[in-house]
Order: C-alpha cells, then sequence, then structure tokens
C-alpha cells in the first residue's frame, strides 16, 4: 500500500491559514532624548508578503524596521518573528536579514570576501561557505565579480553586493530599509524587478521601505502608510494585483488608480504632520 506523506495532507494553498511571519503588538518607541518616534503599533504580516512602510520623513519607518530586526528594543509592546521575540530567532529554523540604504562594504575585501562575511561570522566552513556565496551572487546576476573590488563596481552592482550578503544566509525574512533610494531611476527598476522575482523564487517574506509611491504600488502586495509627529500607522492599502508583474504593469490604469490613492494619503499623512509642527 502506498503510504500518505504527511504533506499531501496539508490544504491546498488557497485553504490553508496564513501563518504570520512577524506581528507587532502594540509596539512603541520613545528614544531616551524623550523623542517620540512611534505610538503603539500593531501590524500582523502573514507569511509570503511583500509589505512597504511608506509616508514623509521621520515617520518611524526605520524605527519600526529596526525593532522587527532585534536592533532596537520597543519601550511597550511586543514584537514576535515566527511567534517568537526576534531575541530567541537563533532556536527556529527561520532567519531574517536587513538590507540597508547604502551598500556598507568593505571597501579592501573582494566581493566574495563581502558577501561571505556572515557566514564567516556564524562559523560555517569554508567550503559549504563559499559555494553559498556563489550561489548568492548568481542570484544577483554578479556571479563573473567574484574577485572584483567594490570600487571597481557602480552603485547599482554595489547593491547588488550588499543583497547577495543579505540572501547568503538564507533567509526567509528580507527588510530592506530604502535599498535603492540612492540610485538612478533605470538602475532601481532593474533591481525592483530582480527583487520581485528573487521574492517569488524564494518564496521570501519583506519589509521595504521607500519613499517612492510608484516603487511601493509595482512591489507590494500591501502598503502601510505612516504619518509623523509622532510616527504610527495611518491607513493600509492592499495592492490586489497579479504577479509577476513587468514594466507594463506600470502604465496601466489600475497602477495609476493605486498610484492615486497611496498620493492622496501620503498627503494627508504629511499635512497632518505639517499642522502638528506649526501648532
Ligand atoms: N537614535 C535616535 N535618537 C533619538 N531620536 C531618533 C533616533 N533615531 C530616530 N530618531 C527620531 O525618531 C523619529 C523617527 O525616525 P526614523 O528614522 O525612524 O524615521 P523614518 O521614517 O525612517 O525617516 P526617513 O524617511 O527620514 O528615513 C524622528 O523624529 C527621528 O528624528
Ligand atoms: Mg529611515
Amino acid at each position: 500500500m502506498n503510504r500518505i506523506e504527511p504533506h499531501t495532507l496539508a490544504p491546498p494553498p488557497e485553504l490553508a491559514p496564513s501563518v504570520p511571519a512577524v506581528e507587532v503588538l502594540s509596539a512603541e518607541k520613545t528614544y531616551t532624548n524623550g523623542t517620540q518616534a512611534l505610538l503603539p503599533v500593531d501590524l500582523s504580516i502573514a507569511e509570503g508578503e511583500f509589505v512597504t512602510l511608506l509616508g514623509p520623513s521621520g515617520c518611524g519607518k526605520s524605527t519600526l524596521l529596526k525593532m522587527v530586526a532585534g536592533m532596537l528594543e520597543p519601550s511597550d509592546g511586543r514584537l514576535l518573528v515566527w511567534r517568537k521575540p526576534v531575541a530567541q530567532l537563533h532556536d527556529c529554523p527561520h532567519k531574517l536579514s536587513f538590507v540597508f540604504q547604502s551598500p556598507t562594504l568593505m571597501p579592501w575585501a573582494s566581493v566574495q570576501t563581502n558577501v561571505r562575511l556572515p557566514l564567516d561570522l556564524g562559523g560555517v566552513p569554508r567550503k559549504e561557505a563559499d559555494a553559498r556565496v556563489m550561489e548568492s551572487l548568481a542570484l544577483v546576476g554578479l556571479e563573473k565579480f567574484a574577485d572584483a573590488l567594490p570600487r571597481a563596481l557602480s552603485g547599482g552592482m554595489q547593491m547588488r553586493v550588499s543583497i547577495a550578503r543579505g540572501l547568503v544566509t538564507q533567509p526567509d525574512l528580507l527588510l530592506m530599509d530604502e535599498p535603492f533610494g540612492a540610485l538612478d531611476e533605470i538602475t532601481r527598476h532593474k533591481l525592483d524587478a530582480d527583487l520581485l522575482e528573487l521574492w517569488r523564487k524564494k518564496k521570501l517574506t519583506v519589509i521595504f521601505v521607500t519613499h517612492s509611491i510608484h516603487e511601493a504600488v509595482f512591489l507590494s502586495s500591501r502598503v502601510v502608510m505612516m504619518a509623523a509627529r509622532p510616527g504610527r500607522v495611518v491607513e493600509q492599502f492592499h495592492i490586489d494585483e497579479p504577479y509577476p508583474r513587468s514594466a507594463d504593469f506600470m502604465v496601466t490604469p489600475e497602477f495609476a488608480r493605486h498610484a492615486k490613492r497611496l498620493q492622496d494619503s501620503l498627503l494627508r499623512a504629511s499635512s497632518h504632520a505639517d499642522e502638528e509642527a506649526t501648532r
């Protein structure tokens, strides 16, 4: 008799309950100098979502992302990653990676040494680490540049190295704080498209920060709008459009409709902050 493998008993994906990858439970942040960066935030992000945080400067996007990463403690409330406090993530099979706005590469070290850094720090044996580095570089199309120094690469390529370094630990959750903000428009579009492909291929959960409404609509399954002074979540938008998304999506009426809704919301979020500032 054929044995029924346990996974064949799993409900089909559309019926499976969504697993929360990230739960922000009334987490708030006041810095030691008294700046109230975030009022209590409640946010649940399901496994496989691509969520973008959008909002005016100072609304607490980076603060929220750093708290999810465990780089910053909330003043009150809790944050769970796959149902565990982020500090206990080492005991769980899931991993997260943080990609910063600037590539932050070691200028004296080759591309592959830069990408290998998290594995070296984690004590992964050299042979296994080298194989994973090459795999990660291939994912971002840079395998031919493994021996190059960062200064020999363009800004966009350096950012790819930084993403490869983020992927080398095979994370399930990728946190990206304005990763393409400093790049020209064409390079940014190319990296956006590549990121979407990676997200789908690797079944990642992504929390992405940007100032660009168009980037937010193109990439996200959901956009979380935040306002400043004090920072808080004000609205959320589902970008209910099919993937894969190509550049053609950006010239559709649906894209324009989503962009307009986000723009109106961003204006509301920003004008509220201006009113607060002039009080
Ligand atoms: N280390 C810190 N100490 C004190 N205040 C801070 C610190 N980091 C950030 N802030 C303040 O907290 C608020 C939120 O900052 P945060 O950097 O999270 O905003 P942001 O939305 O990421 O802004 P931007 O779009 O400019 O990157 C701001 O008022 C900021 O000045
Ligand atoms: Mg920021």
